[in-house]
């Protein structure tokens, strides 16, 4: 076994020697800290720590006891670090105002907003630009997103959510990259660098949040806020590895989490957040709490009372309180009996204002509030084109029997049937506060575009309960009175498109499912329709994996739309036209049914894999082990052949980093891009690992017939994993190498790592 955390943590210790030296010469803020730190009384540090929501949106409960007075009075004293949920120019000048210019110090605030998946243009869910695999177009689509909130008074999104899910029935996996730590890792880093820049300081760059630190994506059967329970070998190898990609990629902010770890709240959780963070991976932003979680260590039973609250987020590294008034209200006390030392106070003020130095708050606190740039920048035509060039990339086929897709140009009697064909605010999905509502383009606008063959029957009326983002949402469940005119509508033309799943504020915080079904009366109305015409494309929106085994029975032609954003309509009609090929691939496994979840492809064997003549081996009585789709799953209109698996190790004694090549050939009659996947199987492990770890991909376009060799390398990096104390490790021994286009098919072998 070959330890090589001591020799990495050499080479690491002198890239950031270098590196620091690097940052010093160019922007080194610390003796302006230390000035400013000795000016600033108690009041005046803890306030650095407290951030108060704004006035507009609420993204979280209204505590007890705030209300806009005690926040005007307390911006003037600076006893305000930072706020939330305050937008526009205009709002976040004058609040800017009343600080730099009534408080003592003047100390500019930050101005913090759930910049999850676009500002004004909203680009597709998290989720579904995870099935883009394409990290160039996501890192644009993070930085078109810092270039509107930076227009609009903002400089730090609370994104991006990094945390690994495998529970399609909690509704925050639409906010992140799936299931899948190597894929998360690399798209978390990429819009780190889409929001951040080259240069924080400059105008149209904003900090960064990775969330939600850690294992906030393992709730117990899915419920938001609940309980998790978490291994260490899970917590390093799955949950981790995205966080530290995002620090690693620069993120200047982390934000905790409201759930326990191993009994431990996260917010009150010195080993997450001191040891790992702050500690071994020398993280020097600063961490900021979810909604009230200081507060809640006293609902979770880990504090007596909001100043023991206060006392043990904030010695556990927690520097921010957001709206739990735990700091504000009892941190002095805390400092003043000794429970917190006045050192845990100035690390965690250190941290706030070297961002805030870092953004360029101090040369000038409006370099945000410029509404020249907020009248250009809102919805321009760039960004436009961006949201459609993500929104196309993300779009998943899932079946083409006799490829009924594309359908013709000069295609006659299409019907299109489904509420959400023609809705403009649901396919802007959840979590896109900045918006403004029914921005989206419609299915049935995008597909009117093409041709006038079309025909439109809601089929149902959908009836969408409270489509908010505070109210729970629901597709109407019992009102059939739309059938028939949608049977018959169907009955009357060669093909119908149906355009059916989850509204999207059906998925996002707190929208935790029991079911995965296609929700209300949806599903009835698709079998009703397939009676009389089974020429169907069922064109899916939602924010999580459904399980829509039926559907895939019987339906010739699915396409996962996810929710795509304001362009969401044109993106679909160009690949239900073939303008554009699809080549996403499911960044979430598709259970046959709710009972199978969590299900996931990285999961570990069994000793009893194996079926056998009697029960004894893994399986359920009334159910496949199988997934409906499989992760890393995705058709084109073309077809791709994998051949030619080489292993080149560097030198003879079989060490690494080993080559691996493969060639791609496009074998169809039209262009078309995909996704080649590496996976490895390390056989024999002092921690067993995984029957597969994604370890590499890479995203090719090939014109037909054309074929292409595509290179991976494999290094300690992708060969190792963590031990249960957090240690990185290369183990010799064999490794089964995987390469095709999902995580179930393709070419395979063995090689022998020394
Ligand atoms: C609670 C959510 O968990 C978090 O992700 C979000 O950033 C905050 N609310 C602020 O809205």
């Amino acid at each position: 076994m070959r330890n090589i955390r001591f020799k990495g943590s050499l080479i690491l210790g002198l890239i950031l020697f270098v590196m620091t030296n690097i940052v010093a010469q160019n922007k080194n803020y610390e003796a302006q800290i230390d000035a400013l730190l000795s000016k600033m009384t108690l009041e005046e540090k803890i306030g650095q720590m407290n951030q108060y929501n704004g006035f507009w949106d609420v993204t979280g409960p209204v505590p007890a006891g705030g209300g806009a007075k005690i926040k005007y009075e307390h911006l003037e004293k600076g006893w305000v670090g930072s706020m939330l949920n305050v937008k526009g120019t205009e709002q976040v000048r004058k609040i800017q105002e009343l600080v730099v210019n009534k408080s003592r110090l003047g100390i500019p605030l930050l101005f913090g907003f759930d910049v999850i998946h676009g500002y004004k243009t909203i680009s597709p869910i998290p989720l579904a630009e995870a099935a883009s695999w394409d990290l160039t177009a996501i890192e644009k689509s993070a930085r078109v997103a810092a270039i509107e909130a930076s227009a609009v008074g903002l400089n730090w999104a609370f994104a991006p959510m990094v945390d690994i899910s495998r529970d399609a029935r909690w509704g925050r996996v639409m906010e992140g990259g799936g299931e899948d730590p190597y894929l998360g890792a690399k798209i978390g880093a990429a819009r780190v660098k889409g929001f951040q820049g080259d240069d924080l300081a400059a105008p149209n760059t904003i900090a960064a949040c990775a969330k939600h630190f850690a294992a906030y994506g393992f709730p117990e059967a899915g419920k938001d806020y609940t309980a998790i329970e978490i291994g260490m070998s899970t917590l390093y190898n799955v949950v981790l590895p995205p966080f530290k990609a995002a620090v690693d990629a620069g993120a200047r902010t982390v934000m905790n989490s409201f759930n326990l770890v191993n009994g431990i709240p996260a917010t009150g959780n010195s080993w997450l957040q001191r040891d790992i963070l702050k500690g071994r991976w020398k993280f020097d932003g600063f961490v900021i709490s979810d909604w009230g979680s200081a507060g809640e260590l006293v609902d979770h039973g880990y504090a007596a009372d909001l100043s023991h609250a206060a006392e043990l987020a904030a010695n556990a590294g927690s520097d921010v309180d957001m709206e739990s008034s735990a700091y504000i209200g009892h941190l002095k006390a805390a400092v003043e009996s000794g429970r917190v030392s006045m050192a845990v106070v100035d690390d965690a003020v250190r941290r706030i204002l070297r961002v805030k130095f870092e953004l360029g708050l101090f040369d000038d606190p409006y370099k945000y509030c410029d509404p020249k740039r907020e009248k250009e920048l809102l919805y321009h035509p760039d960004h436009q084109a961006a949201a459609l060039d993500m929104a196309k990339k993300s779009i998943v086929l899932l079946k083409n029997e006799k490829q009924l897709l594309p359908l013709k140009k000069d295609q006659q009697k299409i019907a299109v049937i489904g509420a959400l064909a023609a809705d403009k605010n649901s396919p802007l999905g959840s979590w896109r506060l900045g918006s403004d509502d029914n921005t989206a383009v419609s299915v049935l606008d995008g597909l009117q575009k093409y041709t006038k063959n079309v025909k439109y029957a809601k089929g149902a009326e959908l009836v969408i309960g409270q489509a908010t983002f505070t109210m729970e949402t629901k597709i109407n469940e019992t009102d059939t009175g739309g059938f028939a005119e949608a049977v018959k509508l169907a009955k009357e033309s060669e093909v119908v498109i149906m355009v059916l799943g989850e509204h999207g504020f059906q998925s996002g915080e707190s929208r935790s499912r029991t079911k995965l079904d296609l929700p209300g009366v949806q599903q009835a109305l698709l079998e009703a329709v397939y009676k009389v015409n089974p020429r169907i494309v069922l064109v899916l929106m939602n924010g999580r994996p459904l399980a829509i085994t039926w559907a895939d029975e019987h339906i010739p032609a699915i396409l996962e739309t996810w929710q795509l954003g304001t362009q969401s309509g044109n993106a679909i009609a160009q690949v239900l036209f073939g303008d554009y090929n699809p080549s996403g691939k499911l960044p979430m496994t598709f259970p046959r049914s709710v009972g199978q979840v969590p299900i996931y492809y990285n999961h570990f064997s069994s000793g009893r894999a194996d079926p056998t003549p009697h029960v004894f081996w893994t399986h359920y009585s009334d159910e496949s082990n199988k997934p409906l789709y499989p992760f890393g799953y995705g058709l084109s209109y073309t077809q791709f052949e994998y051949s030619s698996l080489d292993m080149i190790m560097t030198d003879a004694a079989g060490r690494q980093p080993v080559t691996v090549q493969v060639t791609v050939k496009n074998t169809g009659k039209v262009a078309g891009e995909e996704v080649a996947q590496l996976y490895i199987h390390d056989k024999v492990a002092g921690v067993v690992r995984p029957v597969k770890e994604l370890k590499g991909f890479q995203k090719l376009s090939l014109q037909p017939g054309e074929s292409k060799i595509v290179e991976f390398k494999l290094t300690d990096a992708e060969l190792g994993f963590y031990n249960n104390n957090g240690d990185f490790l290369v183990e010799p021994g064999e490794f089964e190498i995987m390469v095709g286009g999902s995580s179930q098919t393709g070419l395979k072998t063995v090689i022998t790592v020394k």
